[in-house]
């Protein structure tokens, strides 16, 4: 490490060491590199798109200490470089993250970041993000459109936290409440969206998962029978909160094929992305009141 005095030097020796230490990709980045480069900059406090002179600028050492406590956790411990740093982006947003919640990567970025393209023409006045963790999904929509209000669910009180520590962030206080509830519970009001990124992994997927989701609450992750439970759960309850035009986009990802055997009737629309994702659906809220109504 002592011949390592550049900022350029030091991301390039980290992904190299990275790339000796079998870890897992997918909590924000996707490669070695850009992994040693977000947790450097967010360390060093140097912003994305500032322009800075990687190779000229030299690490002191008390920088090269914390830097390097950040990487034996990334290394030793798998914690996602997200934890580490404190912060994640999401849909063009910087968000706090910490083991509170899962680490936003949601496919539903690229759903909010082009205005829910083709599914969604008005622009909402009433959201919903349930299960909503971080707050990632249902703040970055508050910011999307700035007329509407938005109520952040979720069951756990840490997650909530963190989620409130978000509002503040973005200064959305008038606009988004947090609310603790076990699913639509102490929910009472209708909405025109409502988005939702439940748990949606079965138990024998979870055993099998990288360590790295392992310092996530599994909470966030984990659903009983076959990670059908709670987005079952949801839909069943979904259609008495939407408004008479609403919509439901719920992500269960690759439990994609199971929700579809488990309920045949249900006429869902799955989405497509360019950005990589999958197993998102939509549902309006009359296809959700005729599902209810079957006696569900
Ligand atoms: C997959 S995480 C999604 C977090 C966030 N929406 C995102 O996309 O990053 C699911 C969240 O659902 C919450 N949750 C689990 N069971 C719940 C329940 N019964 N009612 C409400 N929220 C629940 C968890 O605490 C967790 O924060």
């Amino acid at each position: 490490m002592d011949n390592l005095v550049t900022v350029q030097d030091y991301i390039s020796e980290l992904a190299l060491r990275f790339d000796a230490s079998e870890l897992f990709y997918g909590h924000g980045t996707d490669n070695s590199y850009d992994e040693a480069v977000y947790i450097v900059f967010v360390l060093l406090g140097i912003e994305f798109d500032q322009e800075v002179d990687l190779s000229a600028k030299r690490l002191s050492a008390g920088e090269l200490t914390k830097l390097e406590a950040a990487a034996h956790r990334r290394i030793d411990e798998h914690i996602p470089a997200a934890y580490l740093v404190g912060s994640a982006w999401f849909a063009g947003y910087k968000f706090n993250s910490d083991s509170r919640a899962l680490v936003p990567r949601s496919p539903f970025a690229e759903l909010i970041t082009s205005h829910f393209a083709g599914l969604v023409d008005t622009d909402p006045q009433r959201v919903l993000d349930m299960c909503t963790g971080s707050g990632c999904i249902g703040l970055a929509t508050a910011l999307t459109y700035s007329q509407a209000h938005v109520d952040l669910v979720d069951v756990s009180k840490d997650a909530l936290a963190l989620a409130e520590s978000n509002i503040f962030l973005h200064g959305l206080e008038s606009r988004v409440r947090p609310l603790l509830s076990d699913c639509f519970e102490a929910v009472t009001a209708r909405y025109d969206l409502i988005l939702c990124n439940p748990p949606y992994v079965s138990a024998n997927e979870y055993a099998e998962l990288p360590s790295e989701y392992f310092a996530e609450p599994a909470l966030g992750l984990l659903s009983e029978d076959d990670g059908l439970a709670l987005p079952i759960k949801l839909l069943e309850q979904a259609g008495q909160y939407l408004a008479e035009n609403g919509l439901l986009i719920m992500e269960v990802g690759f439990s994609e094929q199971a929700l579809k055997d488990a309920l045949p009737e249900l006429p869902f629309l799955w989405l497509e992305f360019s950005y990589g994702g999958s197993g998102v659906f939509c549902l309006t809220a009359d296809q959700l009141r005729g599902y209810s109504a079957t006696g569900k």
